[in-house]
């Protein structure tokens, strides 16, 4: 059998990219490690984290916002249940996925994919069988793994990544996060919700680095008063194991004096480095950068005629929807048509309460770029809807150019941000401008009016403030 496409790796980026390209009429097989499909997002990541969002956030708000609203109710928490609804998400999302190879005839292949030649693909299972698949192309979509800290095991038990992180046991009563990154906020988030005392370790003096900064200032004290603590500038040195838990030995990240903080887990959250081991790519002749990601082109191509990369093994942010899109457009290419991805369109949403979410440039990104440009924001305390909810924190910020007015970057903080902020992504799209927003009739009452508002805001005539 000579198939089209092989793809290694079914994570957002390769399960996508071999359904369009199937949809397109190639011929293509999947090759997968893991038991399920899906990848890091569906099995470990995006998902299972959503789903334990979602529900420490209705535990929360039944704890501590429901008597305001007038209902009386009383909270415990059922961790084996929640944990269920956990696994029980991930298992209707990888299922899905299965479904939808079948639909569009894609051969799956379970076993770990290695690049013999840009033309064969061997595949060795778990019970040691190997084949050789032929191919005419070969994608490499197989993501990335937890970074690590030198010096401390994890074990997935007291001291765990997010995977470890998603399926403690028990609340841990003193949870160290390290990282002040998007998983860190999010998941330490879950257990502070379900009674965690959670203190967040940075070693930069900021928390979210690469965001906005005012938005992350803002955010930094929306979370300290729902009681996260945080030590920015400072540097985790070392985890002892002792009969009370952990000690972690922290130090200013600019030297100076060590000191102890006690803890039952200690969550690793410093970011993810691109996955490649055992792929053959030195053996091939396959380029990587010195972050070890894959190096490709405009069109995806690495150095090897016929081998391609995707999503989080390539560069760019580390994203579902970024590796998904960076699949469709490969595919399509590699049909013959004008597959694109737009990088100055990519929406990030960190999934807390409130939630963060962003597209485009933030306010240091154009200054660094000597762009003139006008601000307008719009706080979520002056919005009818913000205060019906009780969800007032926060506020809109879109960044526009001085001279054109086109929208170039857009912040918002606030209760379902990550939805909100799509508007602001088509507008960017259509290379809009914060007046085309402004003259956008948008319903009333909803969050999305502050939008509206912070783009008349650009020009000085919010109405509500
Ligand atoms: P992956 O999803 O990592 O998939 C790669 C696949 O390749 C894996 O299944 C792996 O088993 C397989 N593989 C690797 N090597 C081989 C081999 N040699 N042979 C066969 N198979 C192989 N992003 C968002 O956009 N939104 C979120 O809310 C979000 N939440 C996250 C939460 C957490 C806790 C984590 C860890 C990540 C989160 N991410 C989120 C990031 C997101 O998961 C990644 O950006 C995304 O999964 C990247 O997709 P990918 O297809 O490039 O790689
Ligand atoms: P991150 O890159 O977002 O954050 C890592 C943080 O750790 C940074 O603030 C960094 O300064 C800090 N750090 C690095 N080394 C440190 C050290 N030695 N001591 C203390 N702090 C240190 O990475 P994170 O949170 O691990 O997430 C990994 C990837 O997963 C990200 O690229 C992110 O895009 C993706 N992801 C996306 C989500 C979303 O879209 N909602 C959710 C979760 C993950």
């Amino acid at each position: 059998m000579l198939y089209d496409l092989v793809v290694i790796g079914t994570g957002p980026g390769g399960y996508v990219c071999a359904i369009r390209a199937a949809q397109l009429g190639m011929k293509v097989a999947v090759v997968e490690k893991r038991k399920t499909h899906g990848g890091t997002c569906l099995n470990v990541g995006c998902i299972p984290s959503k789903a334990l969002l979602h529900a420490s956030e209705l535990f929360d708000e039944a704890r501590h916002g429901f008597a305001a609203l007038g209902i009386k109710a009383t909270a415990e928490l059922d961790l084996p249940t929640m944990m269920k609804h956990r696994a029980d998400t991930v298992t209707s999302n990888v299922t899905g996925i299965d479904f939808l190879m079948k639909k569009n005839k894609i051969t799956p292949i379970h076993g770990t994919g290695r690049i013999l030649s840009p033309a064969q693909v061997e595949v060795t299972a778990a019970d040691g069988a190997v084949q050789v698949i032929d191919t005419k192309a070969i994608v490499i979509a197989t993501g990335s793994d937890v970074a690590r800290l030198p010096g401390i095991e994890i074990d997935e038990r007291q001291v765990v990544s997010s995977t470890g992180a998603l399926e403690l046991d028990a609340v841990p009563a003193r949870l160290i996060v390290v990282g002040a990154g998007v998983i860190g906020l999010e998941l330490g988030s879950v257990w502070r919700r379900l009674g965690s005392k959670v203190t967040v370790v940075e070693y930069l003096d900021r928390i979210l680095p690469g965001m906005d900064t005012e938005v992350a200032k803002a955010f930094q004290r929306i979370l300290e008063k729902q009681g996260f603590a945080f030590k920015l500038g400072t540097k985790v040195t070392g985890i002892a194991k002792t009969e009370a838990g952990l000690t972690a030995t922290v130090e200013p990240a600019a030297g100076g004096a060590a000191e102890t903080i006690e803890a039952d887990v200690v969550l690793v959250a410093i970011g993810r480095v691109p996955f490649t081991a055992g792929l053959g790519l030195d053996e091939v002749g396959v380029a990587k950068d010195p972050r070890g990601r894959v190096v490709i082109d405009d069109h995806f191509r690495t150095n090897v005629p016929g081998i391609y990369a995707i999503g989080d093994v390539v560069r760019g942010p580390m994203l579902a929807h970024k590796a998904e899109d960076e699949g469709v457009a490969l595919a399509e290419m590699l049909a013959g048509q004008a597959g694109h991805v737009n990088y100055d369109v990519i929406p990030g949403v960190v999934y807390t309460m409130p939630e963060v979410a962003t597209v485009g440039k933030s306010e240091e990104d154009l200054k660094a770029a000597g762009i003139a440009y006008r601000v307008g924001k719009f706080p979520f305390t002056a919005n009818g809807r913000a205060k019906a909810n009780r969800q007032t924190d926060g506020f809109v910020k879109i960044l526009a150019d001085a001279a054109t007015d086109r929208v170039l970057g857009v912040h918002i903080l606030g209760a379902g941000a990550g939805e909100i902020i799509h508007e602001a992504a088509v507008l960017m799209e259509f290379g809009g401008s914060a007046e085309d927003l402004a003259r956008t009739c948008h319903a009333h009452p909803t969050m999305s009016e502050a939008v509206k508002e912070a783009a008349m805001a650009v020009d000085k005539r919010a109405i509500h403030m």
